[in-house]
């Protein structure tokens, strides 16, 4: 078994750095869209067999050092009460507006009502054994606040923003609700066989370090403090957080996703010895030329220096029209440049 990327969670020295990609099953696999050809994105996640045979395509094909299980951070969304559809970006047909949105919906019980998460986790668990850790994840309450209440993606989250600051009883009301529900679903996920939990904050980056002092911290705090995680680390990617990082590190767990608008010494050095990183290569290095990989690996490699708990990853996660082969180059130039 390979368990370089739970030690370096852990904070431990590994023998080379492990590395793995956000978003790595998908649109830009050949192998993903063969599968996906057949059937919708949800029904593909509602599969547990075509979950986990696309989970594992990265694995084989890219040599990475951890799998992340195959569903979206929306999934839980839809046995609250949410009417999700994908074309291809989200979109809900009943956006939250209002106190009595909040109040109908419901706390999902996990294995009743997405028991395929948890079967995809049992299969993948099978199928890996001797292999590599399994990666399960969920969004943070503030990200998943925002596609609740704009409906959609967003470019200026104005619908979310104005219930925060002109309703603030409803906001906290709907991020208490998330936050019971991703207590919960994330537990669940440890309880069948999720080796590492990774909450994605996409959207936490958006508010002002005091906002996001006063309208998510609090939240993500209570998830991570309510995960059963005593033997199960804990990854928190907050996207465009470099300004707040001593914020984010308050919100708890093991290690902190880093996207690429921060020097990773720089970010280490505010973080301190007893937080590992994640990250954080800029995806779109992805379109260069081999040699020009190869030094951004060496350069994010060198930031990190020989400081144990670093796991390498892109910043955000790895774009459609990315050549699968500078992908596979891109793990190859990791794990030579950083053999100690
Ligand atoms: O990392 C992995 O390989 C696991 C799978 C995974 C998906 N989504 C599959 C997916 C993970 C971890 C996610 C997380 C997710 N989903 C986030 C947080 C990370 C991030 O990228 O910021 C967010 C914000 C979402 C919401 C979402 N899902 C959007 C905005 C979209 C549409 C745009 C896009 O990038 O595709 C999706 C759809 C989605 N999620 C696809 C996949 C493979 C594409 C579906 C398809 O058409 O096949």
């Amino acid at each position: 078994m390979n368990t370089r990327f739970l030690d370096a969670c852990w904070g431990k020295k590994t023998d080379f750095t492990p590395v793995w990609l956000m978003r790595q099953a998908g649109r830009y696999l050949p192998e993903y869209m063969a599968v996906r050809s057949k059937c919708t994105f949800i029904e593909l996640y509602k599969t547990p067999e075509l979950a986990a045979e696309v989970t594992l395509q990265p694995v084989d094909i890219l040599g990475v050092d951890a799998a992340i299980m195959f569903s979206d951070i929306l999934t839980p969304l839809e046995p609250m009460g949410m009417k999700l559809d994908f074309v291809p970006g989200p979109i809900f047909d009943n956006p939250i507006r209002s106190m009595a949105d909040i109040d109908a919906l419901r706390i999902p019980e996990m294995e009743q009502d997405v028991p395929f998460v948890l079967e995809t986790i049992r299969i993948l668990r099978r199928e890996l054994t001797g292999k590599v850790p399994l990666i399960g994840f969920g969004g943070a309450p503030f990200t998943l606040a925002c596609y609740m209440v704009e409906g959609k993606g967003s470019k200026d989250f104005a619908l979310i923003k104005r219930m925060m600051y002109s309703a603030p009883a409803v906001y906290s009301a709907l991020m208490d609700k998330i936050t019971q529900m991703s207590i919960d679903y994330l537990n669940a996920q440890i309880k069948a066989g999720a080796q590492a939990i990774q909450i994605f904050d996409t959207w936490g980056g958006i508010l002002s370090p005091s906002d996001y002092a006063t309208y998510v911290l609090p939240y993500t705090t209570r998830l991570i403090n309510g995960l059963n995680s005593e033997e199960t680390p804990v990854i928190h990617f907050v996207k465009g957080a470099g300004t707040m990082l001593d914020a984010v590190k308050k919100a708890g767990g093991n290690v902190i996703g880093l996207d690429w608008h921060v020097n990773l010494d720089t970010a280490r050095n505010t973080l301190g010895p007893d937080m590992a990183v994640q990250g954080n290569l800029d995806p779109t290095v992805l379109y260069a030329t081999k040699p020009i990989i190869e030094a951004e690996v060496k350069r994010v490699l060198d930031e990190n220096g020989d400081r144990p708990g670093h796991i390498f990853n892109l910043g955000h996660g790895i774009l459609p029209t990315v050549p699968p082969e500078n992908a596979k180059f891109m793990v190859e130039c990791v794990h030579r440049l950083s053999q100690r």
